[in-house]
């Protein structure tokens, strides 16, 4: 059933809850790597050069994304779903409002990128508007227990 939560920008007060959404919604990638995917304090880093927006229903953090300016370009990254609450239409809201807000700010364009591995979600992305646009090495990425690489994808916002 959809949900009809209410979207606010994150502020550092938020990074406690953001991380654990984060860390658990990022246990689909558990098989290939260990660790979380964050923690309080790269959260409250990233607050300082771009916005998470949050998905609250009843004052619970049901989804977030990281968006970061870059030029003309819109960054996205951490698109987080709560485990509960997949399937129901939170994580194509959340892609909508980081449009909106792109839109908003004039940006041409939304970049993200997946790990090669997560074959399911080229085609969730796609579904969005999103198009592969190449791929790049990974060799910092943290306790990787097989090779992996990025596949690129964006979404142009011009006619
Ligand atoms: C990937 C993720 C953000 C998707 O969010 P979501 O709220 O589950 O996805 P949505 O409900 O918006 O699904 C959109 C489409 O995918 C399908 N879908 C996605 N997850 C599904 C699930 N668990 N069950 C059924 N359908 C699902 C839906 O059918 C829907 O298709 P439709 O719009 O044609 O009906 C979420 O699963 C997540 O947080 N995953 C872990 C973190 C992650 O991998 N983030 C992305 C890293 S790049």
């Amino acid at each position: 059933m959809p949900m009809d939560g209410k979207i606010r920008r994150a502020g550092p007060a938020d990074a406690d809850n953001i991380a654990a959404l984060v860390n658990h919604a990022f246990l689909a990638e558990s098989w290939f790597k260990s660790g979380d995917r964050t923690n309080p304090e790269q959260v409250r880093a990233l607050l300082g050069k771009g916005v998470f927006l949050l998905l609250e229903e009843a004052a619970q953090l049901m989804a977030c994304v990281y968006l970061e300016s870059r030029g003309d370009r819109l960054y996205l990254g951490m698109l987080s779903v709560g485990q509960k609450v997949q399937g129901r239409g939170l994580g194509r809201r959340m892609m909508q409002e980081a449009e909106d807000f792109a839109r908003r700010a004039g940006h041409v364009a939304i970049d993200l990128r997946i790990v090669h591995v997560r074959e399911e979600l080229p085609p969730y992305y796609r579904k969005l508007g999103f198009v592969e646009a190449g791929t790049e090495p990974a060799p910092d990425f943290p306790g990787v227990k097989i090779p992996i690489h990025f596949v690129l994808m964006s979404k142009s916002l011009q006619a």
